[in-house]
C-alpha cells in the first residue's frame, strides 16, 4: 500500500454490537495513530455500532441490505465520497463480492474468531470446543470473494482450558481481537 504522512482514512462496516469498532476508534484517537476511521457503514439499522459512532461524531450510515447489488452500490459512493483508504469488517455479517472488491481496488480486511484457515463461519468457539482443540484465537485478513479466506494479516492464540465454555472463550478471544486489529492495520499500513 502506497505510504504516505497523512493518516489513513478508514471505514468500518459492522452488523451488530460493534466492540471491535469501539477499539479500533479508541486506538485512532491516540497520537501515534497512523489511521482514522471517517465512516462507519452497517447493514442494520438497529446496530448498536451505529449508536457508539455518532456518539464518537463518525460520519455513520445505515445501508437497507435488501440485495447486495444495491447496497454495495451505495456503499461504493460513501467510499469514494469519503475518500477512503482501506475497509475493516467488524463484526460485518455479509460477504462482499468480488466486484465490490475490485471496484473498490484498495484493501479490505476482516477480523474473525478463530485460528484460520480453522472454522470459517459462525460458530468458531462452540466448534474449538467440541472438537477438543488445545487453543483458539484470533485472526485478521485480507478480504477475498470467499468466506474468511484470504492472506493472513495476524493471528493470536490463546489456550483453551478444560474449564472453558463457549461464552468464557468468546470473551477471552474478543479481548485478543480487540488488541489485534488495530496492530494488523497498522503492520499492513507499513509493510505491504
Ligand atoms: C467478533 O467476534 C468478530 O470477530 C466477528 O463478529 C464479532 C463481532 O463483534 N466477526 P463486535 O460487533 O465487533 O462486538
Amino acid at each position: 500500500m502506497e505510504k504516505s504522512l497523512g493518516r489513513k482514512k478508514i471505514a468500518v462496516f459492522i452488523s451488530g454490537r460493534g466492540s471491535n469498532l469501539k477499539s479500533l476508534l479508541k486506538y485512532s484517537k491516540t497520537k501515534k495513530s497512523l489511521f482514522k476511521i471517517v465512516l462507519v457503514i452497517s447493514n442494520k439499522s438497529n446496530a448498536k455500532g451505529l449508536e457508539y459512532a455518532s456518539k464518537s461524531k463518525i460520519k455513520n450510515f445505515f445501508i437497507k441490505y435488501s440485495n447486495k447489488k444495491n447496497f454495495e452500490k451505495q456503499s461504493l459512493k460513501l467510499l469514494k465520497k469519503y475518500k477512503v483508504d482501506l475497509i475493516c469488517l467488524a463484526g460485518f455479517m455479509k460477504i462482499v463480492s468480488k466486484n465490490f472488491i475490485k471496484r473498490f481496488s484498495k484493501p479490505i480486511i476482516n477480523i474473525h474468531p478463530s485460528l484460520l484457515p480453522k472454522y470459517k463461519g459462525l460458530d468458531t468457539h462452540y466448534r474449538a470446543i467440541k472438537n477438543g482443540d488445545k487453543f483458539s484465537g484470533a485472526t485478521v485478513h485480507i478480504v477475498n470473494e470467499k468466506m474468511d479466506s484470504g492472506k493472513i494479516i495476524l493471528q493470536e492464540k490463546i489456550k483453551i482450558l478444560k474449564s472453558d465454555t463457549e461464552k468464557s472463550l468468546e470473551k477471552k478471544v474478543l479481548k485478543i481481537e480487540h488488541r489485534i486489529y488495530s496492530k494488523a492495520i497498522i503492520k499492513l499500513l507499513t509493510t505491504y
